[in-house]
């Protein structure tokens, strides 16, 4: 790293402090960086964030390889580099259809099955206990529609799993913050499902504390109407807003939403901005972020994080996802770590609010 951009480093504001009485700002963090092996992603945490999720790490393809056998370490040090950079942890995530470990998926009888949820829930929440502020419990049980996906844990443990998937994990770690997390959850027909889904967990008598947004939009289509409707309703249930994995795609693709398991065919047609972002959607990116950070404000009591999917452009999962190897600019910093004028216009939202 030179000279120059570490001065740079110095003088930037910073997104903690400038909403440090709003709402937390996290980033998502992959195993390089909890392991700390990358210092200038480091750096810039230590700077700009005061909450974390690992981006990969506390998946149960990876905490829970197998039958009988967790593997906590990389989770452990992320616990430990929380600690010691005073950042607040965001476990993601206890039960989701994806990254799940391939004995789980070859269980047969419901019996195992079940065996399987509840030991990782319970083995999982507790060990974390007190250590991770709050858990995205369940990801992305919905379909686009509002019905309920048909994952392995549907078919398998019928549509009451979500309740008893935040009844076990609250008796594991009865002091940290409850999430239900999906992408396109602000959309009104998932929206109603998503209310539903909550609805069915509190008549259960069971706790809820919030609903994740991903909030994974694309460049100039950001649904604003929709966002602002979906703060309204879920806080009308009582619940505290999340904006779990923000970021804002540029390239283009032809599909909505952020299944990861949806791809698409690489061609050169997909990946145009190789040598650079063009000027006028560098722009498009900095009003998108302004937007949205000018209704995140309107809303702040509502709202209790905004996090990053990604420290900076280079560490985006968009530059694999839905095409492989692709040159994506979704977040707030470059490549050199620097930040891009979506930064600025977002710092510059603060200005004028009433504390
Ligand atoms: C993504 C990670 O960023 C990738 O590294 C991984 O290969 C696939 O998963 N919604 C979620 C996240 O809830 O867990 C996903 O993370 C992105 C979409």
């Amino acid at each position: 790293m030179s000279n120059s951009a570490d001065t740079s480093l110095q003088t930037t504001p910073s997104l903690k402090r400038t909403f440090q009485n709003d709402f937390m700002i996290g980033a998502a963090l992959n195993t390089q960086q909890i392991m700390e092996r990358d210092t200038n992603a480091s750096r810039l945490v230590a700077q700009q964030f005061n909450a974390v999720t690992p981006e990969n790490v506390m998946k149960a393809m990876i905490i829970h390889p197998q039958w009988n056998t967790y593997n906590f370490e990389w989770a452990d040090k992320l616990i430990e580099y929380g600690k010691k950079n005073n950042l607040q942890i965001n476990g993601h995530t206890l039960i989701w259809h994806s990254q799940m470990p391939a004995f789980a998926r070859r269980l047969q009888s419901t019996d195992s099955f079940r065996l399987f949820f509840t030991d990782h829930i319970t083995t999982v929440a507790s060990r974390y206990r007190d250590k991770v502020y709050s858990w995205d419990v369940v990801n992305e049980a919905l379909n686009e529609d509002g019905t309920m996906r048909r994952s392995p844990f549907f078919t398998k443990l019928g549509e009451d799993y979500v309740t008893e998937a935040f009844r076990l994990t609250q008796a594991a770690a009865p002091n940290t913050q409850l999430y239900y997390n999906d992408y396109n959850n602000e959309r009104p027909a998932k929206r109603a499902g998503c209310i539903a889904l909550i609805n069915k967990i509190k008549a259960a008598g069971v706790r809820i504390d919030g609903v994740g947004i991903q909030g994974h939009w694309q460049v100039g289509k950001v649904p604003l109407k929709d966002i602002e409707e979906s703060i309204l309703q879920y806080s009308a249930l009582g619940l505290k807003l999340a904006f779990t994995e923000l970021d804002i795609e540029v390239l283009p693709r032809n599909f909505q939403g952020a299944d990861v398991g949806q791809r698409m065919k690489a061609d050169p047609s997909l990946n145009p901005y190789t040598s650079g972002l063009p000027d006028d959607v560098q722009q498009q990116l900095a009003s998108d972020y302004e937007a949205l950070f000018q209704l995140f404000l309107k809303h702040r009591d509502k709202i209790e994080r905004v996090t990053f999917w990604g420290v900076n452009d280079g560490a985006s999962w968009l530059n694999d996802w839905p095409v492989r190897g692709r040159t994506n600019y979704p977040l707030l910093f470059d490549r050199a770590f620097n930040p891009k004028p979506a930064f600025y216009k977002v710092i510059a939202t603060r200005k004028g609010v009433y504390q």
